[in-house]
């Protein structure tokens, strides 16, 4: 597949230039699929190669000389240049049965295990997403975190790395003083069990607004959070009891999302470890004791704290940071991972920025394996409109529903706002998660038809419509389009890959009978079509979204 055809391409250019074959290799790209004319198959830009050694001349003569000097072959048809690049037509039966039979022998795995990715695989990856905190509002910030780390996970571990998926629960804090303080006065446990989210915000928001004017139950709920910090066996069992109902909750949640995940361990893991930290950070003389007795590490290069981090509240208790900072020091000795990865909506930038520059401080040469990745907000979508509109009886509806809010989701660069429109991402043509069910289903209703046979019996040779063609060029890319979103972490590449690979397969569809064919061109015909639905299916998985079968 892609990766034989580079090599072939590479050994021939490496041999002219007397370059490392392997290097050439990595520069051979597949050219985008052209909607009116058949396009070559792969494409060398000079540019890739560096610099040339005779200056004197330009890009574009350089491609004309290289292509002067190579030949066709069995495997290349015809060379070409398209301005400063050689352009490589692969032999169209040798394509197609390469491409197909590759397809069809790999599986899901399919341009997930090839040569492009030998840098990119065989680590350790720690994604930590989704976050909610309990008995507050499991925003939409939550939502997209949620599938925008499972996709980041799932692509990760796609291409062979050990994947940790973490939730870092916002398990901690004084909204358990409230809880606990007012649960007595607005809570029930008969409603707890039955809804647990809805029942522990609703006594939230009594209990706080209550404390606003009555002083007694603000007390009560310091006293409460006190109570739990110092261990106090009571306090603590309905701490417990909140959480593991939540956890359960939130469970149910991600299951319809698809999304999964190793590790529950929240800020209340961290609170007695971020004490360490502050001894930690004492005796290496980095905390500094501000006025208001305050805790705050310098983060300026001058050492003059023009900025600042407070790590300490005046009682010296920990805060969001310090705990940050306690689980990043965890995760690293506990997984020691390559890499650490968080998903956050882009307000908590500068908190990454800050606890990556603490670790660094701290003397933790790990620090440039943290990332932060930043999305941007949703305007216009209520968490319980989608709740209600994903409320439906049927496994297909929902499938169906939450392709629309992934792909809505991620057609954009995720660091942009956007405004979300259920009406739009409902629709069944256009570029929607509807559309890509729709397309895998049309595709596999055509499975009926299948009888399975050895794919050495297939008449590849059949297999010469543009269309097909067109679609097989397309396949050929699918890795690259990979690589490029494992490169700057956005799916976007994939959505726009997955909606041409459904609009060329509708077309193909359109154009490729199978009922009225003969039973050699209808087998062919139908051994394509399902090698795009492998890609199509294993594509969108990547995204997070579970394909349909009939709809
Ligand atoms: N619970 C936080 C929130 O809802 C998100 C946690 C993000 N992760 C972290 N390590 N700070 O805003």
């Amino acid at each position: 597949m892609a990766w034989h055809f580079r090599r072939v391409i590479a050994e021939q250019v490496a041999r002219v230039l007397g370059l490392p074959s392997e290097r050439v290799a990595h520069c051979i790209r597949t050219v985008p699929v052209h909607r009116k004319h058949e396009s070559p198959d792969f494409q060398l830009f000079m540019t890739s190669l560096g610099d040339p050694i005779d200056t004197s001349i330009n890009h574009e003569e350089r491609a004309q000389q290289l292509a002067g000097k190579l030949v066709c072959d069995s495997v290349i048809s015809d060379i070409g240049t398209a301005r400063a690049s050689v352009t490589f037509k692969i032999n169209r039966d040798l394509l197609t049965r390469t491409v197909l039979q590759q397809i069809s022998k790999d599986g899901s795995i399919y341009g997930l295990n090839t040569e492009l990715f030998s840098g990119l695989s065989g680590r350790k990856t720690v994604v930590e997403y989704s976050s909610p905190n309990i008995a507050k509002k499991f925003h939409v910030g939550h939502l997209r975190s949620t599938i925008i780390g499972n996709f980041i996970a799932n692509l990760k571990q796609a291409v062979g790395n050990e994947v940790i998926r973490i939730n870092y629960l916002g398990d901690w804090g004084l909204q358990f003083g409230l809880l606990g303080a007012g649960f007595s006065k607005f809570g029930s446990e008969e409603e707890l069990v039955v809804n647990p989210l809805q029942h522990l915000f609703e006594v939230y928001v009594k209990v706080n607004t209550a404390a606003e004017e009555d002083k007694d139950i603000k007390l009560s709920a310091q006293e409460f959070l006190r109570r739990l910090e110092g261990g106090d066996p009571h306090a603590l069992s309905l701490w417990m009891h909140f959480r593991d109902l939540s956890i359960q909750e939130y469970a149910k949640v991600y299951k319809r999302l698809g999304a999964h995940f190793d590790d529950y361990s929240g800020e209340s893991f961290y609170k007695e470890k971020s004490q360490e930290v502050l001894k930690q950070l004492e005796s290496n003389g980095l905390l500094q004791k501000t006025d208001k007795g305050t805790g705050v590490v310098d983060l300026s290069e001058e050492g003059n704290l023009s900025s600042y981090s407070t790590v300490m509240r005046s009682d010296g208790t920990s805060l969001y940071i310090t705990r940050d900072v306690a689980a990043a020091l965890d995760r690293l000795e506990r997984y020691s991972f390559d890499e650490m990865i968080y998903v956050t909506d882009k307000s908590q930038k500068n908190h990454f920025q800050q606890l990556f520059k603490i670790l660094k401080i701290l003397g933790k040469d790990q620090a440039d394996r943290f990332q932060h990745v930043p999305f941007g907000l949703v305007k216009g979508m209520k968490t319980r409109r989608a709740s209600k509109q994903l409320e439906d009886p049927s496994d297909t509806a929902e499938k169906i529903g939450i392709a629309a809010l992934i792909v809505q989701d991620f057609k954009g660069q995720l660091l942009s706002d956007y405004h979300f429109d259920w009406d739009q991402a409902l629709q069944s043509t256009g570029d929607t998660g509807v559309f890509l069910q729709y397309t895998h289903a049309r595709l596999h209703s055509l499975q009926a038809l299948w009888c399975s046979r050895d794919t050495d019996d297939i008449d590849i040779a059949s297999l010469r419509e543009p269309c097909v063609i067109a679609t097989l060029q397309h396949l050929l890319r699918y890795d690259e389009v990979i690589y490029k979103c494992l490169e700057d972490l956005q799916p976007r590449y994939l959505v726009t890959y997955l909606m041409s690979l459904g609009h060329l397969a509708n077309v193909a569809h359109r154009a490729l009978h199978v009922k009225r064919s003969s039973s050699e061109a209808a087998h062919a015909r139908l051994f394509f079509f399902n090698n795009v639905r492998m890609v199509l299916s294993s594509g969108m998985k990547l995204l997070g979204i579970s394909p349909v079968n009939n709809m």
